[in-house]
């Protein structure tokens, strides 16, 4: 049955956008909720999911980042595998924006938000904790925006990014504490380890790139080769983490599906 009622997929759960919501933001949607029959937002009828930060307003600091997908008619990718590879990649670039569009501009959508890191995510687990050990976090307000952004970021890459594609990604997701090397920093270890080894640092030349460590990607005595080697020597305020453990396919059970019905609309 096709139903064209207003409609979002937000973390898996389906929700009929109510009648009445053409003036509410996404970020208005997502966060407001009800206490002693009070919103918490501007008398907004939301969802209660405040993971979402609301920054700027404006669309320039990244805060409201939320991963969006859609199905491409032409490619029609869809499927559990491309799904995964082709996740929002486009939209991501359009996230910076969210906190200026109304909610019903994206019915038809799913989307993926700072709470199901928690309970479904291992993966995004891991992109938390990368962060909160290199203490790329301090006020935290900016990151859930710079976490989603790096999600996305490796969900739509089909081989392990590059340090230089990681920063541009994280380009549009402003930070007023931290200037920015810690998150970098925490960032960097999802970077396509052997490229960096090997030709992302084009002054070393590959004997010398060999004193570099895998585990900290900086120059290092501890003569590792194996990126799963915790460094005992360099710099070890976070392990590293290999693309393995975020790569989509291994965690297919525990991600979102494209909702069938909303290929039908
Ligand atoms: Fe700043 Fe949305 S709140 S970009
Ligand atoms: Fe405070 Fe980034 S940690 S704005």
């Amino acid at each position: 049955k096709v139903s064209y009622e207003p409609l979002l997929y937000v973390n898996g759960v389906r929700r009929v956008l109510p009648d009445g919501l053409a003036h509410l933001t996404l970020l208005e949607y997502l966060r407001a909720k009800l206490i002693m029959g009070h919103s918490t937002f501007f008398g907004a009828k939301g969802i209660g999911l405040t993971g979402t930060k609301l920054g700027c307003g404006e669309g320039g600091c990244g805060a409201c980042t939320v991963m969006v997908s859609s199905y491409d008619e032409k490619s029609r990718k869809c499927f559990l595998k491309m799904f995964f590879q082709t996740l929002c990649y486009q939209c991501l670039l359009s996230t910076s924006i969210f906190c200026r569009r109304n909610a019903c501009d994206y019915s038809g959508r799913i989307g993926k938000l700072q709470e199901s890191l928690y309970i479904c995510a291992l993966n995004m687990k891991s992109l938390q904790e990368s962060m909160a050990q290199a203490h790329g976090s301090q006020c935290g307000f900016c990151t859930p925006g710079f976490v989603m952004s790096m999600y996305a970021l490796l969900r739509s890459s089909q081989t392990p990014p590059s340090e230089e594609q990681i920063e541009e990604c994280l380009a549009g997701n402003l930070c007023r504490c931290t200037g920015y090397r810690p998150i970098v920093d925490a960032f960097r270890v999802f970077a396509k380890t052997n490229d960096m080894l090997y030709t992302g640092i084009s002054s070393v030349s590959p004997e010398e790139a060999k004193s570099i460590c895998p585990s900290t990607g900086k120059p290092c005595s501890c003569n590792s080769n194996n990126v799963n080697d915790k460094c005992v020597v360099g710099d070890n305020r976070y392990k590293a983490t290999s693309y393995d453990e975020v790569d989509g396919t291994k965690y297919t059970e525990k991600e979102l599906i494209f909702p069938p019905e909303l290929l039908l609309r």
